[in-house]
Formats: C-alpha cells, structure tokens, sequence
C-alpha cells in the first residue's frame, strides 16, 4: 500500500519539538521526505535519526537554525531544497515561551522575540518557500496557531497577538496563491503534552488537574491528535481546503 504523501517534499520547523516531531513520524511514515529544522540543533539531528531508523521510504535532512533569522531561513529553505530534489510542503511548528506577564508588566524584548519567532519567522518561511511550492506544480503550507489565537486568558498578551496574527498571514498567504495551487492552513491545537506545556507547570499531573476542566473532551492533547490533523490538510484529501483555521482542542472553544 502507498502512502498518503508519497514523493513529497517537506520541511518541518521545530521538528525536534513534541508537535513538529510527531507530525515529522506520520508523514515519513506517509511516505515523504522530510527536512528536520530546529533552533535545538542536537534535537534536530536526534528526531532525523529517530526517522531513519523508522518506516519510511523518503530522505531525511536535519539543520540546526534559528527560523528567525532571515539569512538562516532562507538558506535552510534552498539546502532543504537541494538535500530532498525540491520542496512542497511546509509546516511551522515553534514558538517562543515567553514568561507569564501583563502588557503593563511585559519586557518589551519579550514581546519582541515573540514577534520575530511566532510570527516574522512564519512570513519568512513562505516568503522564501513560495516559489519552490510554485516550481514543484504546487503545495501545502502548514502554520501551527493556537486557539489562543481566537480566545484569550490573562497573562499572554504576545502569544495571543502573535497567534491571532498567524491565522491572518496564512489565511493572505492562501488567497494569494491559489492560481498555483498552493494551499495554506493554520491548525489550531488546544493544550497538547509536550515540553512546551510542561515547562509552563510543575508536574503533568498538575497541568492535567488545572488544564482539563477547560477542555470538555476530558483530556488534554496529544501531539498525534495534531500529527493527524497535519496529515490529513497535507493530503489530497483536503484538496479543497484553503485559508482555513482547523481548531482541534477537544471543546476548548466551544463553551
Ligand atoms: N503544546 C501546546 O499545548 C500547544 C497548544 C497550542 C499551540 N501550540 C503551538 O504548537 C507549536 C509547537 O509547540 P510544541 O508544544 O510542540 O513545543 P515544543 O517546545 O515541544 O517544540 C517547539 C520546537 O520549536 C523549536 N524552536 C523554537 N524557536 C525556534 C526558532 N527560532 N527556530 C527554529 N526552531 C525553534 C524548539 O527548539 C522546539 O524544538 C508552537 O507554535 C506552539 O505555540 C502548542
């Protein structure tokens, strides 16, 4: 049996993260060459060989660079390029922590960061990522949101500004680009365990205890409930999806 992302060509940011990494497993699994990308560049290498030794019939490419930096971004785009024979799906996955603070209370160098690497980055990535998506006769753009990005609590103002905005840039990178069958979707995942989240809390127990009442599912996430999401808006059978924000949150936003 065939893959459902056969001969795809993809790049995963933050693939040495719990989302990049699991949605990195299901579509080598599916088939497709994957390029880990992570600032953690160790993580990088150590999820590529994780995928080597895993199922799969495509290459695998692991670059340490901080997506951010624009001169980094666009050279991990052209060496992805030329490490997999060409490019054809994109997926952003990676953010910043920032610390817990009110707008009063931000650094200003906080709000910044988070700016540049929730949302500059996700411009850069596209912006340089475009014409190989173009060349390959089409492709899929891929952004990780939130739902932070449509709801919000006290104490996060730069995660939600940057979140709500990501579901905005991707909504204008689709319509932009639907001449050349290039089409660009935000998911939007409520609390899923990774080390993302446990860095927010003391224990997963503690997390689960304060997180779950608010997801009405009567769990929290897991990064294969988004790996799934991922491949699927990856896939022929979201053909007709574009400009689109896909919410997986187990109920979070629907009370
Ligand atoms: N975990 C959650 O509860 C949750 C919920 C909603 C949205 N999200 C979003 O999902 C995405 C992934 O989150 P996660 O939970 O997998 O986090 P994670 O910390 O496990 O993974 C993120 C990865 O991104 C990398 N990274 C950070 N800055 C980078 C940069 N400048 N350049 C390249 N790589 C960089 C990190 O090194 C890390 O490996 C983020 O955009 C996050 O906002 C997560």
């Amino acid at each position: 049996m065939t893959g459902k992302l056969e001969g795809r060509k993809s790049i995963i940011i933050g693939g040495g993260g719990g989302i990049g990494g699991a949605i990195a497993h299901r579509f080598y699994a599916e088939g497709a060459s994957v390029a880990v990308v992570d600032a953690n560049a160790a993580a990088a290498e150590s999820r590529a060989e994780e995928l080597r030794s895993a199922a799969g019939n495509g290459d695998v490419f692991a670059l340490g660079i901080d997506i951010g930096d624009p001169d980094a971004a666009k050279r991990a785009i052209e060496d992805t390029a030329k490490a997999l024979g060409g490019l054809d799906t994109t997926v952003h996955s990676a953010a910043t922590r920032e610390p817990t603070a009110t707008v009063e209370e931000m650094h200003f160098e906080h709000w910044n960061e988070a700016l540049r690497v929730n949302l500059t980055s996700m411009f850069l990535l596209s912006k340089f990522a475009i014409p190989h998506l173009r060349s390959a006769g089409g492709g899929v753009i891929i952004n990780i949101a939130s739902q932070l990005g449509s709801v919000v609590t006290a104490g996060r103002p730069a995660y939600h500004a940057t979140k709500g905005a990501v579901i905005q840039l991707t909504k204008a990178i689709a319509i932009e680009n639907t001449q050349d069958n290039i089409r660009a979707v935000t998911i939007s995942p409520g609390a899923i365990e990774t080390d993302r989240l446990l860095a927010r809390h003391n224990s997963i127990e503690a997390i689960r205890e304060k997180l779950t009442p608010g997801h009405p599912i009567g769990r929290l996430g897991q990064p294969d409930d988004i790996a799934g999401a991922a491949l699927f808006v990856a896939s022929e059978d979201a053909a007709f999806m574009t400009g689109t924000d896909l919410i997986i949150d187990g109920g979070y936003t629907a009370v």
